[in-house]
């Protein structure tokens, strides 16, 4: 009995020496396996006498189970200690910095053509579009531009395989929206057109905005006011404005506008002119009763001097360091 106490109380000591789960494994074995301390004590049981062999047997039992308990215990511990071993590795400090995320934004284009819509919206406008693939009548005849008219040679025009063509400018809108509701109107017409033309100052598809106003009693002092406003609006200063006489087929008169950028230098940005009579009765408006100005400009122009951009290719080319600074 003596031997028991003292194999129990080394066993305890080893059970609580194992500091992982193998090396207590170990232990279990060396006590309780099929050779184990405990095990062949039991088996010696058979040596001893009819009286002393119960109280042994019982004796074994108990420091075997005893021996059992101190080993789950341990076990459990060293469990919670790798448990909080692998949470520390895998720990994450909530204090660190996160991932900045940048903010996309608008393109300059879309930029000037929301401020543009903006400013004649407030102005009572209404914001219309048309087809980009547009026919010979809306683009051209009745505009006043006829077959073999000079005009058509100028717009450089992207035609399709049937005949129609990629529109050269807005103006087409001013067709098709008076053919849809008639006069009294007053719209404007923001969009893409095409033109066979690349360089420095020129690529093939790019943006106007269209307007159009046709009452009665509407005059080019109206058209004027209407100008003045806008630019002034658009720009956020006052600019002076110089109407420098012009042709256009489809206004009569007709106007060029510049502004005054600088001290003495005057770049041009749009087209204007009283709607031609013939415009109205194409487009189904007695000019005995109503009369209306129009104008177009583009869009690109506009933005490079509101954002001083001194080349028009940067519209295009997408590049990202470029469109950050309008975020
Ligand atoms: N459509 C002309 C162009 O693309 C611009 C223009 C000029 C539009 C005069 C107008 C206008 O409405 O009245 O060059």
């Amino acid at each position: 009995m003596k031997k028991i106490a003292e194999i129990l109380k080394t066993s305890l000591q080893e059970v609580h020496k194992a500091s992982d789960i193998n090396s207590l494994d170990s232990v279990r074995v060396m006590y309780v396996g099929k050779k184990g301390k405990f095990t062949s004590s039991l088996r010696s049981l058979g040596s001893l006498s009819d009286k002393e062999r119960p109280a042994a047997g019982e004796e074994i039992n108990k420091a075997k189970s005893t021996f059992m308990k101190a080993v789950s215990l341990r076990k459990a511990e060293l469990e919670t200690i790798a448990l909080e071993e692998i949470l520390k590795q895998n720990s994450i400090d909530v204090t660190l910095d996160g991932y900045a995320s940048s903010r996309g934004g608008r393109h300059p284009i879309s930029l000037a053509r929301l401020r543009i819509e903006e400013i004649f919206k407030d102005a009572g406008y209404e914001i219309k579009s048309g087809p980009e693939i547009e026919d010979d009548f809306h683009n051209f005849t009745a505009l006043n531009i006829p077959d073999n008219h000079p005009a058509r040679a100028m717009h450089d025009t992207f035609y399709l395989n049937n005949g129609n063509l990629l529109r050269t400018h807005t103006s087409p809108v001013q067709i098709r929206s008076l053919l849809l509701q008639g006069a009294p109107i007053r719209i404007i017409a923001p969009g893409r057109v095409y033109r066979c033309d690349s360089d420095q100052t020129h690529t093939p598809m790019f943006h106007q905005v269209e307007g159009l106003v046709i009452d009665k009693g509407v005059s080019f002092a109206n058209l004027k006011a209407v100008l003045h406003e806008f630019v002034a609006c658009f720009f956020g200063k006052e600019v002076e404005l110089r109407f420098r006489p012009s042709y256009f087929p489809f206004t009569e008169p007709s106007a060029e506008v510049d502004v005054l950028w600088g001290k003495d230098k005057w770049l041009e940005i749009l087209g204007c002119g009283m709607v031609h009579p013939n415009v109205l009765i194409n487009a189904g408006v007695d000019p005995e009763i109503y009369s209306g100005y129009a104008f177009g400009m583009g869009i690109e122009r506009l933005a490079m001097l509101k954002y001083q951009v001194d080349d028009l290719r940067v519209f295009f080319e997408n590049d990202i360091s470029f469109l950050r600074q309008f975020n």
